[in-house]
């Protein structure tokens, strides 16, 4: 029998204003409108969610709330024509998890536009262990690869423990570049290595000599996910031509910078916008996530959670204590 009832975390705020997370039974009928319901196998963790999840208004209005920006599952209902019932898909950024019930609950029914079909060569688990912080990673990519060799020299990757950066690690490695992976945590230098990267930085070497104009130049390009004075140093340490992609401000939002290293250098700063990605843009970094640039996937770099277990690592990423990836596996029928 069709499953009338779904199973999420649900977010909501308390009289006194205090944001609380539980388990819930929620109605498939409760809804939004959408062509597709979706029952979801595998979600992930991503640092908006742990805002969502927490009661930020700058991502989530309205509460209660189920959060998740990535989901991968199964079509139970579809009544448009692009997707039948049974096909696999990932649905990742638009306003899924954001204002529209999210990947945390076992089902979510979304707009077809959202969905794309599972590229052949990735596991629904696969795809959620990439998740909007991997496919981020592959945009990042996409930019270096277009316009820096790997002969050019080294690739830095910061908040390099992080979900976004573990998966730029292992991407770029697989590509041939030397990645130097700049990190606050030598408990995951390990990790690190194994996805590739040739050189450890510390976090006190990137954010030294933050107070100069120009740095010795060393990077041939950059997947900066902290922004702050990391990002500052990274523009200005990096060599003539080359490329910094800002994904993120895990650090801060803030960047403090002169002009030198545009004018004097020719740096490219490039933005990275994983959630208003165009869709014919988002299938080709699919497509390439699970073939010419697939990664092997440790079992070091992912955790599976279920929704009990994935409360405890909404406070850790928000503390920027995680390593890796967190996958949320639902327990359907
Ligand atoms: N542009 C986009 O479309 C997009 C998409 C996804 C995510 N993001 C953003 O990218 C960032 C990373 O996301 P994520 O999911 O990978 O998060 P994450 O797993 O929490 O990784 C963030 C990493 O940043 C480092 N970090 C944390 N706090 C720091 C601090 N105070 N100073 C310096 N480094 C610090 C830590 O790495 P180390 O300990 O190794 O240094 C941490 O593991 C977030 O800001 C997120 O919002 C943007």
């Amino acid at each position: 029998m069709k499953a009338k009832f779904f199973r999420a975390l649900v977010a909501e705020q308390s009289e006194n204003e205090i944001f609380k997370r539980s388990i819930k039974e929620l109605p498939i009928a409760g809804l939004p409108p959408g062509e597709l319901l979706i029952r979801v196998e595998y979600s992930s963790l991503n640092y908006k969610d742990a805002l969502s999840a927490t009661g930020n208004k700058g991502v989530t209005k309205n509460y209660p709330h189920v959060p998740g920006i990535d989901a991968a599952g199964v079509i139970e209902e579809s009544s448009c024509n692009q997707f039948q019932k049974g096909d696999r898909v990932i649905v990742t950024s638009y306003d899924l998890g954001m204002n529209t019930s999210g990947g945390f609950g076992s089902y979510i029914r979304v707009p077809s536009a959202w969905a794309l079909k599972l590229p052949a060569g990735l596991t629904l688990k696969e795809s959620m262990i990439i998740g909007t912080a991997g496919f981020t990673a592959g945009m990042a990519v996409f930019h270096i690869l277009k316009n820096i060799s790997p002969e050019k020299g080294e690739v830095l990757v910061t908040g390099a423990s992080g979900g976004l950066a573990t998966i730029a690690v292992a991407i770029l490695s697989r590509l041939g570049y030397s990645v130097a992976a700049g990190t606050g945590k030598t408990e995951a230098e390990q990790l690190l290595k194994l996805l590739g990267a040739r050189t450890i930085i510390s976090r006190e070497e990137l954010l030294a000599g933050n107070d100069r104009p120009l740095l010795k130049p060393r990077w041939s390009a950059v997947i900066d996910t902290v922004g702050g004075d990391i990002l500052a140093n990274a523009v200005k340490s990096s060599q003539p031509l080359g490329i910094v992609t800002s994904c993120g401000n895990a650090l801060s939002a803030s960047l403090n910078i002169n002009v030198f290293p545009f004018i004097l250098r020719g740096i490219s700063l490039i933005g990275i916008d994983s959630q208003n990605c165009p869709m014919n843009h988002r299938r080709h970094i699919w497509q390439m996530l699970a073939t010419d640039w697939k990664i092997l996937f440790p079992e070091s770099l992912y955790k599976i959670v279920d929704l009990e277990t994935l409360d405890e690592k909404i406070d850790l990423i928000l503390k920027g204590k995680l390593t890796g990836r967190v996958v949320v596996k639902h327990q359907n029928n």
